[in-house]
């Protein structure tokens, strides 16, 4: 079997995956990032598209920020609209400065794929039957095939990165009485639409209404994104545009006349709506991050942003271990990003119970739903906590110094 060595071999190459290979680059350490699906696929893929503060300012610090900085938006508020009437939560008063930007997830893909095939780094798409073997010894591996009829190859790694998303294999290398999972399923689905007309606003507007949830989001001068809450079990082919734009107008009505831009829409999908954390997040020499290790529902935008902080974490640790011959930091990894997993997990969970219709809920729910709303777009208070998890938590990052000029100029 032919056998190639390097110090942290990464399975995946979305976010998480990318970006720890970025930073450990910039760090001067060596790794391979193995990825099953065609370059094309990964930079095409629709996702979500907000960038918490902290994930903005490890983008530019690591040198991979300028096309963001060209063509993302900065928002400093978003919208809670309920009984027909907006309510503005002031991002950047109520965190001292924050904001967020919105560039889309495959935008920030394009830019890192861009820097890792410039850089030279070792990134190799279409692999096929993964396995992960050895991985509580000092010298895991990862065997692979290059293309589908491939032979079997072997990569000999210091550390292995399972950056693989929720359906990869890396998570369930951990032996099932080492890990422990918790889940939570929604009993909804969101369908997103990419429309061809300008923003019907500046700011996201995240609707609670009887009929369902909407939300009004942005991808470019050019493109909206908008979303709708239908059930779990919905097909796409039970929506057509005509009953979107219907439903959208019906959620999104204001008292005032706010007009929705309509336009041809060119995108449609439905996403489910589930929370999922493993612990730990580390097994032996396997370090799971992002996806891998945790889902949320989308309705806080934090799933890139934790996949993202994940990887900070880790490539701290991992530059700790070879520079400074230090393994606390690799050793609370798991803790480190549990932390912060989990109050993402709390933010998001909170603002699907707040923003949703459920099933279940009574009149009496309803009425202490709407109390809520009422609370936190009028409290200072109250708005000042959605704010501060809204623009993110503090991420656990070191710049690292100084950026090759290389890289920066990207
Ligand atoms: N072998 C190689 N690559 C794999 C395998 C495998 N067996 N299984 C999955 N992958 C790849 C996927 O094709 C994907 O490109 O791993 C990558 C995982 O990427 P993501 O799912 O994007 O996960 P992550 O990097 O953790 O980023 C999380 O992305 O999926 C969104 O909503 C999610 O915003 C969140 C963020
Ligand atoms: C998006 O633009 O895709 C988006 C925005 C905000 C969210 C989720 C998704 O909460």
């Amino acid at each position: 079997m032919r056998t190639q060595r390097t110090q942290v071999g990464i399975i995946g190459a979305g976010p998480a995956g990318l970006m720890l290979a970025h930073l450990l680059h910039l760090q001067g350490i060596e790794s391979v990032v193995l990825e099953a699906r065609t370059k094309e696929e990964v930079e095409g893929t629709i996702r979500a598209g907000v960038l918490e503060q902290g994930t903005v300012d490890v983008l530019r610090e690591s040198g991979v920020g300028a096309r963001m900085d060209r063509e993302g938006q900065v928002h400093r508020g978003i919208e809670f609209r309920f009984n027909g009437q907006g309510h503005r939560i002031n991002l950047h008063h109520l965190t001292g400065g924050k904001h967020v930007m919105v560039y889309a997830q495959h935008e920030v893909l394009i830019d890192l794929i861009e820097a890792r095939l410039k850089s030279g780094g070792d990134l190799r798409f279409t692999v096929r039957d993964v396995q992960l073997h050895d991985i509580d010894t000092d010298s895991p591996k990862i065997r692979f095939r290059r293309h589908a009829d491939g032979e079997l190859e072997e990569l000999v790694c210091d550390f292995v990165a399972g950056c693989d998303g929720f359906h990869g294999p890396s998570r369930l290398t951990i032996p099932a009485s080492a890990r422990r999972e918790y889940q939570k399923s929604f009993p909804m689905g969101w369908l997103g639409v990419l429309v061809e007309a300008p923003p019907s606003s500046e700011e996201l507007i995240y609707c609670r209404h009887e009929r369902g949830f909407a939300l009004v989001s942005t991808r470019s001068p050019e493109v909206q994104r908008l979303y709708l809450q239908v059930d779990a079990t919905d097909d796409i082919r039970e929506w057509s545009d005509d009953r979107i734009w219907s439903e959208l107008h019906a959620r999104l009505a204001t008292h005032d006349g706010w007009t929705l831009k309509e336009g041809r829409i060119f995108q449609k999908n439905i996403v489910a709506m589930r929370s999922f954390v493993v612990e730990p997040m580390q097994y032996g020499r396997l370090f799971l991050a992002g996806d891998a290790a945790h889902i949320v529902p989308p309705t806080g935008a934090k799933g890139l942003n934790l996949a993202i902080s994940d990887v900070c974490v880790l490539a701290r640790g991992i530059a700790a271990f070879y520079r400074r011959n230090r393994s606390d930091l690799l050793q609370a990894y798991s803790n480190i990003c549990l932390r912060r997993v989990w109050k993402a997990e709390r933010f998001s969970n909170y603002m699907t119970s707040l923003l949703h219709r459920f099933p279940s809920h009574s009149p009496f729910e309803e009425r202490v739903q709407l109390a809520e709303l009422d609370y936190v777009t009028s409290s200072v208070v109250g708005a000042q906590t959605i704010a501060e998890n809204y623009v993110g938590l503090p991420i656990e990052w070191e710049a690292p110094a100084p950026v090759t000029a290389a890289v920066a100029g990207h």
